[in-house]
């Protein structure tokens, strides 16, 4: 009793998820096709239309591309004529000998007797052309970072190459890659790099891909700093200012033991000319006074 309308709303759910994935109704279909390749884009028609049309839409502007009519023919746009066609039949738009330029929104609207345009589908095609196979790069710099560069061209739509480590990419130092990417404007073809910088502290294999295409795998890191070199500066820096400090700090220290070995000589040469006035004793002493370095107070 209770399972029948459980069945109704089961079927009404699945009838509304398969309405949802008809490539026809109101949403956006997002289709991709290969540059050079061939689409077709279907719109559900009941033929009780006075015109048929597919145009393309930007944000800004709408352009008829090729359509149908009960009444007379429709004019193609020059450059859809010889690689479009739309069936009478069922009203689905044929496009082949696809361009990058053909990336862009279509739609399918539809005129009936008397009354007004209304849109029957959407679609965003985009079309794409595969990247070459992606090539490694490396540059090592004076500061101890080593740079490695991926590049793809001739690809579409701009796509990031996306690394591939294998080792410990945690130990290495900036892992952090800039990407950049150049179009070409008359052909629409996309140039990609991506420059993964980082600090050598072990021996690494890397690669990269572009879509589906990876690049050869590369050993880098394989002749290790134990430090990096700015490090290296660094201590050396601080070395020479701390051996520079001590060499100070000793000739101080001498400068002060030779002023006092001084001041002791001087007394020592008072006292005998006081206590005992003997000349070969004073000569002895002024003698010695020529003798450098500390010593033994008499
Ligand atoms: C279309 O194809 C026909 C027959 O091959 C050719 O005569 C015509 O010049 C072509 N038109 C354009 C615009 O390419
Ligand atoms: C529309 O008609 C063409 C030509 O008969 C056919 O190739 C295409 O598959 C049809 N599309 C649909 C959605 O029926
Ligand atoms: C390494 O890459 C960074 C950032 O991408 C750049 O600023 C630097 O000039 C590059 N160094 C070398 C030696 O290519
Ligand atoms: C590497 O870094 C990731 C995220 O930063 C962390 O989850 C992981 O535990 C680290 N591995 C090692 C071996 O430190
Ligand atoms: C893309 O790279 C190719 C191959 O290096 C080069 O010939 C072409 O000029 C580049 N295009 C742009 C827009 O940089
Ligand atoms: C990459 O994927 C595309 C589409 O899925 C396919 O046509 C192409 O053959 C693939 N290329 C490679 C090198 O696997």
């Amino acid at each position: 009793m209770a399972t029948t309308p459980i069945c109704a709303q089961l079927l009404g759910l699945s009838a509304a998820i398969l309405s949802l994935l008809r490539p026809y109704g109101c949403e956006v279909v997002t289709r991709y096709a290969e540059v050079g390749g061939r689409v077709s884009l279907d719109c559900e028609i009941d033929h009780h239309f006075r015109y048929l049309y597919w145009q393309k839409k930007t944000e800004l502007s709408a352009m008829f591309v090729n359509g149908l009519t009960n009444a007379n023919e429709l004019t193609i746009l020059p450059e859809y004529i010889n690689r479009s066609r739309v069936y009478e039949k069922n009203g689905t738009l044929e496009l082949w000998d696809l361009k990058l330029s053909d990336t862009m929104h279509y739609t399918c609207d539809k005129v009936p007797e008397g009354g007004m345009a209304s849109t029957l589908c959407t679609y965003h095609l985009i079309v794409t052309a595969e990247y070459t196979q992606p090539v490694l790069t490396t540059h090592s710099s004076d500061d101890g970072h080593l740079n490695v560069t991926c590049s793809s061209w001739g690809g579409s739509p701009r796509d990031d190459p996306q690394w591939r480590v294998f080792g410990e990419p945690n130990s290495t130092g900036l892992w952090k890659p800039m990407s950049a990417a150049l179009q070409d404007p008359t052909d629409l073809y996309w140039n990609v790099t991506s420059t993964l910088t980082l600090i050598c502290t072990q021996k690494l294999r890397i690669s990269c891909a572009i879509g589906n295409v990876t690049s050869e795998e590369l050993e880098i890191c394989t002749q290790l700093f134990p430090f990096p070199l700015n490090v290296i500066v660094a201590i050396g820096v601080v070395a020479v200012l701390a051996l520079g400090m001590l060499l100070c700090g000793i000739a101080q220290l001498l400068k002060r033991f030779c002023r006092d070995s001084n001041g002791q000589r001087a007394r020592v040469e008072e006292m005998p000319l006081r206590t005992t006035p003997d000349p070969a004793s004073s000569e002895e002493t002024s003698f010695s006074s020529h003798v450098e370095g500390p010593r033994e107070p008499v």
